[in-house]
């Protein structure tokens, strides 16, 4: 694997290679000293050009424990604001020698035109609405770890659906690991065409959570809407934010995500996000792992870790 850039890059096979490779960063994590040499000597740039509290500091993390040296590019910090393009940043960056670049960016497919540009490896952090693979591999592990295998298990991913990267990350690494997808969303908070989408579609919460395994929060993305795409978020809530009375509805094992950053009292009530069903901070801890096993298989010139 050269690059990750979208999750149908791995397919099924794929994604199964990263779920069982962290299990032994999960490992490596629990040691008194988290860190293995596997990447040292080789240096992972994280190129931000939107913000990101979780996702920049699990990666680095991630580089860390594996002992690679890593430079954050600040975007507002750099010669960017002077009116460098992005071709030319990025060819600089590749210039000082560097084997990664993990990219984040507000437009969709940018992180497909950085691979055309660079010999380093290409990770996809988050393009637009378009993917978040490392997202939905650490979402697919953390659903591993508490129901066992994904096949024939349903899972319901609710809120704002057009505008998130995540689920289209989640849909294909759910699905192609042969779990039953339903979104759950008002109209205008759905993809204006859900053709080619492995998924069903429901506008009722309540009918849907006694029938999942899991349920994938998604945070109203307002820097995204343009215009008001629901009457209020009084009104979200009360429809299809997942209250504690809604939480009553889902079975005993089913497990509540999200992917953060949370609005409390939105999508996800705050007493529902600190029950034991929300693995919310599980996926954190996970992600790191997860990113660890995704820079080694780019990176790792072989061998076990
Ligand atoms: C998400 C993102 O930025 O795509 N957060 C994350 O990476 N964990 C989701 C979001 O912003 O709502």
């Amino acid at each position: 694997m050269k690059h990750l850039l979208a999750i149908d890059d791995l397919g099924a096979e794929g994604i199964e290679e990263v779920l069982d490779l962290t299990d032994s960063f999960v490992e490596v994590s629990a040691r008194p000293i988290p860190k293995v040499p596997a990447l040292r000597g080789r240096t992972v740039v994280s190129l931000f050009y939107e913000e990101s509290t979780r996702t920049r500091m699990s990666f680095e993390a991630a580089a860390k424990r594996l002992s690679a040296d890593i430079m954050n590019f600040n975007v507002s910090a750099s010669a960017v604001s002077k009116g460098e393009s992005l071709r030319d940043t990025v060819l600089t960056i590749e210039a000082m020698g560097v084997d990664a670049v993990i990219v984040r960016h507000a437009s969709a497919g940018v992180p497909v035109q950085v691979a055309r540009w660079v010999d380093a490896s290409v990770v996809n952090a988050g393009d637009g609405w378009h993917e978040h693979p490392t997202q939905a591999l650490l979402d697919c592990y953390t659903l591993r770890q508490r129901l066992g295998a994904l096949s024939g298990r349903h899972i319901a991913i609710v809120g704002d659906v057009k505008h998130s990267r995540v689920a289209r990350s989640d849909v294909a690494a759910f699905t192609s690991l042969g779990a039953d997808v339903t979104l759950v969303a008002p109209p205008t908070l759905l993809p204006p065409s859900l053709v080619g989408w492995p998924v069903a579609v429901s506008h009722a919460l309540d009918e849907v959570l006694p029938k999942v395994d899991a349920v994938v929060l998604l945070r109203m993305q307002q820097e995204r809407q343009t215009e008001a795409l629901v009457p209020s978020l009084r009104e979200y809530t009360a429809t299809y934010g997942l209250t504690a009375r809604r939480a009553e509805l889902l079975s005993d094992d089913a497990v509540v995500m999200h992917p953060g950053p949370m609005n409390r009292g939105v999508e996800i009530a705050a007493e529902v996000a600190d029950l034991p069903c929300s693995v919310v901070t599980r996926q954190v801890a996970n992600g790191v792992a997860v990113r660890m096993a995704v820079l080694f298989l780019l990176l790792a010139a072989g061998g076990a870790p």
